[in-house]
């Protein structure tokens, strides 16, 4: 088989929120805040948070089995789970594990990828890159988050900006033009103190809290999505007018608003759902894709990238013909 025409492809998509969905205004009641401070400097209007009985693999696990009801297969058809988290339910063992244990499909490869909110990009690429060896078939990818789990409720400067969920696709080696085009992921640990936790089991025991440095990051991410997207883009032979919708990491419409304007790109065509989710981070960009496959402004046949940034730094895009 020729690898070209492998796929990857997207077989289903699926996606969970906590219950809890919490304002603006809910928030500004327990934090110095406002509902117009975090719209004009964020766009975030909502975000869900996990109560006690909500985890990562319980989100994880929801969505991967809304994703299996939407390609119309079974946890026996899967062969690789790959879940990216940052707010693992245990430090061990991996909680893709837990999840492959709960859809009932034991025996299969299981393991999560560590890349912050470019996660979902790093897991993809690790799939893509074993479905197309013929290491695996068919590839349940996986980001899901308890970001307020790591939040430090007393900073407002990063509490009100995250929120908890979950996105998972189905991903199929299959003959034909479709599927996964390229995939291109960066990382400069340089940067490590302009966004990261302040714990972790190997330093001080703890879990920590999430730490950053707002107007840096911001600053890096719209200068390094411009140019992931364009590298993406001339490795898989397309330009900005032939793309159908970007499907971003939603961390601020701001950053949205600067990359699209960097590209000249039509800003109709970015997915946006920072308003209803804020920030999730490793589980941003599935739920963002879940969210627009159903709702039916993504198509069959459309080309899409899906890009993302975050703690590390790391970065990534990943051209896809849907
Ligand atoms: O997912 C990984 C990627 N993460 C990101 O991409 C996040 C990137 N950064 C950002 O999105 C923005 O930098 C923020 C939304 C975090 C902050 O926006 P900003 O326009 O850069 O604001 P700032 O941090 O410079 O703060 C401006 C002011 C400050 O007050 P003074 O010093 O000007 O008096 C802050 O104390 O806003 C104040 N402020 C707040 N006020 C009300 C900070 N947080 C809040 C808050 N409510 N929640």
């Amino acid at each position: 088989m020729n690898s070209e025409r492998i796929g990857p492809v997207i077989k289903g998509t699926g996606s969970a929120l906590p219950r809890t969905r919490v304002s603006n205004a809910e928030l500004a009641k327990k934090v110095d805040t406002s509902d117009d401070w975090i719209v004009e400097r964020t766009g975030i209007k909502f975000r869900h948070i996990a109560q006690k009985d909500e985890t990562t693999s319980t989100l994880a696990t929801e969505a991967a089995r809304k994703a299996l009801d939407a390609a119309d297969m079974s946890a026996d058809d899967i062969d690789l789970i790959v879940l990216a988290t940052a707010t693992p339910d245990q430090t061990f063992p991996a909680t893709a594990t837990i999840v492959q244990n709960e859809l009932g499909c034991n025996g299969c490869v299981a393991f999560d990828v560590a890349a912050v909110c470019s996660g979902f990009l790093y897991a993809l690429s690790v799939a893509e890159s074993m479905i197309r060896s013929g290491a695996a078939k068919n590839a349940i990818v996986i980001g899901a988050e308890t970001f307020s789990r790591i939040l430090d409720w007393e900073d407002r400067a990063t509490c009100v900006l995250f929120g908890d969920g979950a996105g998972a696709i189905i991903l199929s080696a299959e003959e034909g033009n479709s599927g996964i085009l390229t995939t291109k992921l960066h990382a400069d640990g340089a940067h490590n103190q302009m966004l990261y936790v302040d714990g972790g089991a190997g330093t001080t025991g703890t879990v920590g809290k999430l730490r950053m440095r707002g107007r840096e990051v911001f600053r890096h991410a719209v200068t390094n999505l411009s140019s992931v997207l364009i590298e993406a883009m001339e490795a898989a032979g397309t330009t900005i007018d032939d793309v159908d919708w970007v499907v971003p990491h939603q961390a601020n419409a701001r950053i949205l608003d600067a990359t699209a304007k960097k590209l000249s790109l039509d800003s109709g065509k970015v997915i946006k759902t920072v308003d209803q989710h804020a920030n999730t981070s490793a589980a941003s960009v599935p739920l963002a894709l879940d969210t627009a496959i159903r709702d039916g402004r993504i198509k069959r046949g459309d080309l899409l990238i899906l890009e993302a940034m975050g703690g590390g730094f790391t970065w990534g895009a990943s051209v896809i013909r849907y």
